[in-house]
């Protein structure tokens, strides 16, 4: 089964509307938005423009050049790693983390350990549609998980 967000992701109201939604959740409980690649840069960016609040890019293996921290996850074709660069983060930040969905919760967690690795306090997950069949919201506790959809 393949959830397609494409739809909503093209269409600027509704992309701003759940964006809305994220940032309001999360409302002064956030200083900076980590996004996962690649479909979480959509709906990432746009609850950082929300909330005026820096935006940093979690990215998959070896795309990001300098001295990076590094979280491995399980992935339906074996391991992979989520990377994001070493001054991007900071110990006075709360981050939020936020991408498209939520299905095993391997790739939000490894996101989450980033956050952890660079010293910074994390506020949470948020994401459009969580899978809640696969019970990955469990692989997060205990920070807060915000979706806005679920099935
Ligand atoms: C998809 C989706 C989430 C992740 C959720 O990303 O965008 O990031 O799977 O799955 P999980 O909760 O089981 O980890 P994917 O890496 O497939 O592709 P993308 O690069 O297009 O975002
Ligand atoms: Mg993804």
């Amino acid at each position: 089964m393949f959830r397609d967000l494409s739809g909503t992701m093209s269409d600027p109201f509704l992309l701003r509307s759940v964006a809305t939604h994220i940032a309001l959740a999360f409302e002064g409980k956030f200083s900076a938005v980590l996004a996962v690649d690649a479909r979480g840069f959509i709906l990432g960016t746009m609850v950082s423009q929300i909330s005026s609040c820096r935006l940093v890019l979690a990215r998959k293996l070896g795309k990001l050049p300098g001295a990076v921290h590094r979280a491995t996850y399980e992935f339906e074709y074996g391991a992979t790693a989520l990377e994001v660069q070493r001054d991007a983060l900071s110990a006075e930040q709360s981050v939020l983390v936020v991408d498209d969905v939520l299905a095993t919760g391997g790739t939000l967690a490894a996101a989450g350990a980033l956050v952890s690795r660079a010293g910074a306090k994390l506020s949470g997950f948020a994401t459009a549609l969580e899978l809640t069949e696969l019970g990955g919201r469990r692989t997060l506790a205990p920070y807060p998980v915000f979706s806005l959809l679920t099935t």
